[in-house]
C-alpha cells in the first residue's frame, strides 16, 4: 500500500543500515561490522579519488554486501552444523591461500556429527566442494543484487553487488574475473570489509599486515597500498561508539531517501531476506504482512497506522537472521539454550531498528510480535495495556500465517484446526478476541459477532433504553417502542443514570458515545 499523504521521506541509508545491522548477525560479525566498512570503503575511495557517483555506490555496496546471506542457511546447517559461526570463519580465510582454506574445513564441516561421518564430510568437502561454494557465494551475489534492485538502487550498486567474493587475482568465487573488470566500488569493499573483519578479530596491527599480505591477491594492488600507507589517518576518527551516526554522516551526497510506495518495497526487500532464512519460512513474513493488514483495514485502523502496521509486519522476524537454522529447522523439541536464542529474535528485530527516530516505531511494534496479552509471551512478557491494537493484531497475524505454514516439528494446520486454535487463544486470554476475528475474516473464515459484555452492568433491555434516549425518545416514546409501561420504560431511565453515573439524558448520550455503544449496537 502507498504511505499516508504527508508522510517525511526516511533516508535509505537508515533502511539499509537496519537491514545490515540483521546482516552482521547472519555472518556472525560484530554489529555495526557492514556500518564501518561503509566508513572505511568510502574513505578510502576518497584516497583514491573515487568519483561521487563510485562513492555513492561504494556506501550501499558496503552496507548491502552481505544482503544474501539468508540464501543458504540451510544448506549451511546441513554442511557445518550451524549458519553462522562457520561464516564468521570463514571470513578470515584468504580464499586464495590452500592451506587456510583446507583447515577452514577441517576445523568447520560436520560439527556434531560422529567422527567417522565427520571425516567423510570433510573429505568430500575437499574433494568436490569448490563447485559448490562457487554456486553458493555467486547466489549469495545474486540475491544482494535483487535486494539492492528492490531498493532502488543505481544500476552501479546492482553491478558492483555481483563482484562481493571476487579477488584481484581472478581466483575468488564464483572466479569468473579479476582485475579491473572488478568494479571500483567492489574493489574498494574487499579491502574495507577485510579491514573491519580482522580489525575486530585481530587488532589494528594485524589487519594492516593483512592488507599489505594480500596486496595483488586478493585486493588490487594499489588500494591496497594507499591503504597501508594510509592505514593511521583511515582508521584515525573511526568511533565504535557512534558507529552508526558516523556511517549516516559519510553517505556521499545527494543522500537517498524513500517514501510511500518506495518505502513499502524496501520493507518487501527485508521481507524476502527474511524469508529466504530457511525453506520452512519461504512465504511467511510477506503473509503475515497481508493479513495484518487487511484485518487492520477492517478493525477501522487510520491508514497511517495501517502503514506502519503493514511494514512491522514485513520486518517482523528479521531478527531470525542471528538465530542459526540448525535451531530453526530442528525438528523436535528445543533446549532451554535454544529457546533463549529463539527469543531473542524479536529482541534483535526490535533493535535493528532502535537507532534510528524514524524507523524505531516500526521497530517497537514488529519487535512485539510473540508478547502475549496475559504476560506469557516474549521478548518483554509484555501485558495487554502495553499492547495496542496493531500490536494485537500483528500477534494474531503471524500465530495464523505460522499455524497454516509447516514447520520441522509439525505438519502445516488445517483451515479449522488454525481457526479452532486461535479461537482458543482468545478465549484463554493470549490473544485479543476483537484482533482475532479481523484476521480470522479477513483470512477467508466465516466469523460469529462475537456477544458483547455491556459496561457497568447494563442489561440488554436497558441497552435499547438506552439506544432509544440516544436517539432523542421520550419516556413515553421509549415505552411505546418497547412495548412496556412509560413507567417501566422511567425506571430503566433511572437505572441507566445510576449505572452510568450521570444525571441526565444528554449526559447518557455522551458515556454511550464513550462506551462505543452507539456504533456497535
Ligand atoms: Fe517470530
Amino acid at each position: 500500500m502507498a504511505a499516508a499523504f504527508g508522510e517525511r521521506p526516511i533516508r535509505a541509508a537508515e533502511v539499509v543500515g537496519a537491514l545490515s545491522l540483521a546482516t552482521d548477525l547472519g555472518t556472525g560479525q560484530p554489529l555495526e561490522h557492514a556500518l564501518r566498512t561503509a566508513v572505511l570503503a568510502v574513505r578510502l575511495g576518497e584516497l583514491a579519488g573515487a568519483t561521487r557517483q563510485e562513492l555513492s555506490d561504494t556506501y550501499y555496496v558496503a552496507l548491502l554486501h552481505s544482503a544474501g546471506c539468508t540464501s543458504d542457511g540451510h544448506e549451511a546447517a546441513q554442511l557445518y552444523g550451524d549458519d553462522i559461526v562457520p561464516r564468521a570463519a570463514f571470513a578470515l580465510v584468504d580464499s586464495g591461500n590452500a592451506a587456510e582454506v583446507l583447515a577452514f574445513l577441517r576445523s568447520n564441516v560436520g560439527l556434531g556429527r560422529g567422527p567417522e561421518l565427520r571425516a567423510a564430510m570433510v573429505e568430500e568437502a575437499i574433494a568436490h566442494g569448490l563447485p559448490v561454494a562457487k554456486q553458493t557465494l555467486a547466489m549469495h551475489c545474486e540475491v544482494a543484487q535483487r535486494i539492492a534492485g528492490w531498493l532502488g538502487f543505481s544500476a552501479g550498486t546492482q553491478a558492483a553487488l555481483e563482484y562481493g567474493f571476487e579477488r584481484w587475482d581472478g581466483l575468488g568465487f564464483p572466479g569468473l574475473v579479476g582485475g579491473e573488470t572488478i568494479p571500483l566500488p567492489t574493489r574498494l569493499l574487499h579491502v574495507a570489509r577485510d579491514i573491519s573483519v580482522f580489525l575486530t578479530a585481530a587488532g589494528p596491527a594485524e589487519a594492516r599486515a593483512m592488507v599489505v599480505r594480500r596486496a595483488g591477491g586478493a585486493y588490487e594492488p594499489g588500494l591496497a597500498e594507499l591503504a597501508a600507507q594510509n592505514f593511521d589517518d583511515m582508521l584515525g576518527e573511526l568511533d565504535d561508539t557512534r558507529m552508526w551516526a558516523q556511517a549516516l554522516e559519510v553517505e556521499p551526497a545527494p543522500q537517498v531517501r524513500m517514501t510511500g510506495d518506495t518505502l513499502d518495497a524496501a520493507f518487501t526487500a527485508i521481507a524476502a531476506f527474511t524469508n529466504l532464512k530457511s525453506p520452512w519460512f519461504r512465504d511467511h513474513s510477506t503473509g503475515v504482512a497481508d493479513l495484518a493488514e487487511a484485518a487492520a483495514w477492517r478493525m477501522g485502523l487510520p491508514a497511517d497506522s495501517v502503514s506502519l502496521l503493514r511494514r512491522a509486519a514485513l520486518a517482523h522476524d528479521l531478527g531470525r537472521a542471528g538465530v542459526s537454522n540448525a535451531i530453526w529447522e530442528k525438528p523436535g523439541s528445543l533446549a532451554f539454550g535454544e529457546w533463549e536464542r529463539v527469543r531473542l529474535h524479536a529482541h534483535f528485530t526490535e533493535r535493528a531498528f532502535a537507532q534510528s527516530p524514524a524507523l524505531a516505531d516500526i521497530g517497537r511494534l514488529a519487535g512485539s510480535h510473540h508478547e502475549r496479552l496475559d504476560g506469557s509471551g516474549y521478548h518483554r512478557g509484555a501485558r495487554g495495556p502495553d499492547l495496542d491494537t496493531a500490536a494485537r493484531i500483528l500477534a494474531a497475524a503471524d500465530c495464523y500465517s505460522a499455524m497454516r505454514e509447516a514447520r520441522p516439528y509439525r505438519p502445516a494446520l488445517g483451515v479449522q484446526e488454525a481457526e479452532l486454535e486461535l479461537q482458543r487463544d482468545a478465549h484463554e486470554g493470549r490473544l485479543d478476541p476483537d484482533a482475532v476475528d479481523a484476521v480470522l475474516a479477513a483470512a477467508g473464515h466465516r466469523v460469529a459477532k462475537r456477544p458483547r459484555e455491556l459496561p457497568a452492568g447494563l442489561t440488554p433491555r436497558e441497552l435499547e433504553v438506552l439506544l432509544a434516549l440516544v436517539r432523542g425518545d421520550s419516556n413515553q416514546a421509549i415505552g411505546d417502542g418497547l412495548g412496556i409501561s412509560v413507567k417501566t420504560a422511567g425506571h430503566h431511565v433511572q437505572h441507566i443514570y445510576d449505572k452510568a453515573g450521570v444525571r441526565s439524558r444528554a449526559a447518557a448520550t455522551l458515556w454511550a458515545f464513550e462506551q462505543d455503544l452507539v456504533q456497535s449496537a
